[in-house]
């Protein structure tokens, strides 16, 4: 199969700036954390990918231990890369991340300086790329100074190995002592990555106002908590999905009769307003100014698709919105 990128594909999609900075991203990002990997069919992914971007999704989000088997996203995804993508690399934002186990003994985990150099060298090989453009580290350390991780993201800049960098799942003291080590480094934090859905609003509570203030950039992941914040387990669990396989890091107990009362209530103003659930919830994180990109998996096209339709209806009334915090809060 040739590909070749559609020639329409910056009509449709939304454009955010990345905080402060002078990157902007797609309102919608695809995230390879599942589907991609080496138990995964190729040629799915492979479509995914074109249709994401053909429809304006210029970010492809990675990270070292993307698969199973860890590396495999990576592989497979630089595979793509050379066969379909190759000249289209300077649209593209690739991200990458390490601070997960990634290899056995004391440096594959956390956040050293000899983990996070190391791990990128070796995603940049699995990828078959020179540099990547978001370097993330994926969680924060409680055991290595912040200055040493900061310092590690600061030199892979310096080196060309990174254009950007960012933090995953820091609180909001940690980012404020981030972004400040990483400013005085002289390489500003671009982005921080957070869990947030309607179903995990810990971000509200004081990330979102920190990243504001110091111009940092937000992307939202596991938006529509892994798929149980859309139809897909209404019915029960399905063999093929999240839950269901053996791979899925969705657990079938935390599909739980009190969450599936909620997304059923969910899924009834989703319908009034003429959208998918996974559209509301999409579209209930990006009317928030300060979520640049909501970073979405998918295991189909159509799923992409579903997906994708959330930009036609973005804007919610005060009724909808306080009807939906009722059932949320
Ligand atoms: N920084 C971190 O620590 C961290 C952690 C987790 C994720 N992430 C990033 O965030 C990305 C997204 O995370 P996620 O995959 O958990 O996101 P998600 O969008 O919450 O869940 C994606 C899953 O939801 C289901 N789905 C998607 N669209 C659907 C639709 N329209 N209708 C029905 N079901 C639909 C699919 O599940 P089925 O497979 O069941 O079909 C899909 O695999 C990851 O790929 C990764 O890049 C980062």
């Amino acid at each position: 199969m040739n590909y070749s990128a559609s020639s329409q594909r910056y009509e449709n999609m939304k454009y955010n700036r990345t905080g402060r900075s002078g990157l902007l991203l797609p309102a919608i990002s695809l995230g390879l954390w599942h589907n991609f990997g080496g138990v995964d069919i190729f040629e799915n992914g492979r479509s995914i990918i074109h249709r994401a971007f053909d429809a304006g999704i210029t970010h492809f989000d990675l990270a070292n231990n993307y698969g199973p088997p860890p590396g495999s996203a990576e592989e497979n995804f630089g595979k793509i890369l050379a066969h379909d993508l190759k000249i289209y690399r300077d649209e593209l934002i690739i991200s990458t991340k390490a601070g997960y186990y990634m290899w056995p003994g004391p440096y594959g985990d956390f956040g050293s300086r000899k983990y996070l150099i190391s791990s990128l060298d070796q995603s940049l090989k699995r990828m078959g790329l020179d540099y990547v453009d978001i370097f993330y580290s994926h969680r924060p350390d409680p055991h290595t100074p912040m200055e040493e991780t900061m310092m590690a993201l600061d030199q892979v800049v310096r080196q060309g190995k990174a254009l950007y960098v960012g933090v995953s799942s820091y609180s909001p003291e940690q980012t404020s002592q981030a972004a400040d080590i990483l400013g005085q480094l002289g390489t500003p934090c671009l982005i921080h990555q957070p869990r947030y859905s309607m179903l995990d609003r810990w971000v509200e509570d004081g990330l979102l106002d920190t990243l504001e203030t110091l111009g940092i950039g937000s992307i939202a992941f596991s938006p529509l908590a892994q798929g149980v914040l859309t139809d897909r387990y209404l019915q029960g669990i399905p063999n093929d999905s999240r839950a269901g396989k053996p791979t899925g890091f969705l657990q079938p107990d935390q599909v739980t009769r009190e969450k599936l009362e909620i997304v059923n209530k969910l899924n009834g103003i989703a319908h009034e307003r003429g959208q998918s659930l996974a559209q509301m919830a999409i579209a209930w994180l990006l009317k928030d100014h300060r979520v640049t990109s909501v970073l979405i998996g998918a295991s189909s096209v159509e799923q992409l698709n579903d997906n994708l339709k959330t930009l036609n209806n973005l804007s919610f009334s005060d009724d909808e919105l306080r009807r939906i915090d009722e059932i949320i809060s």
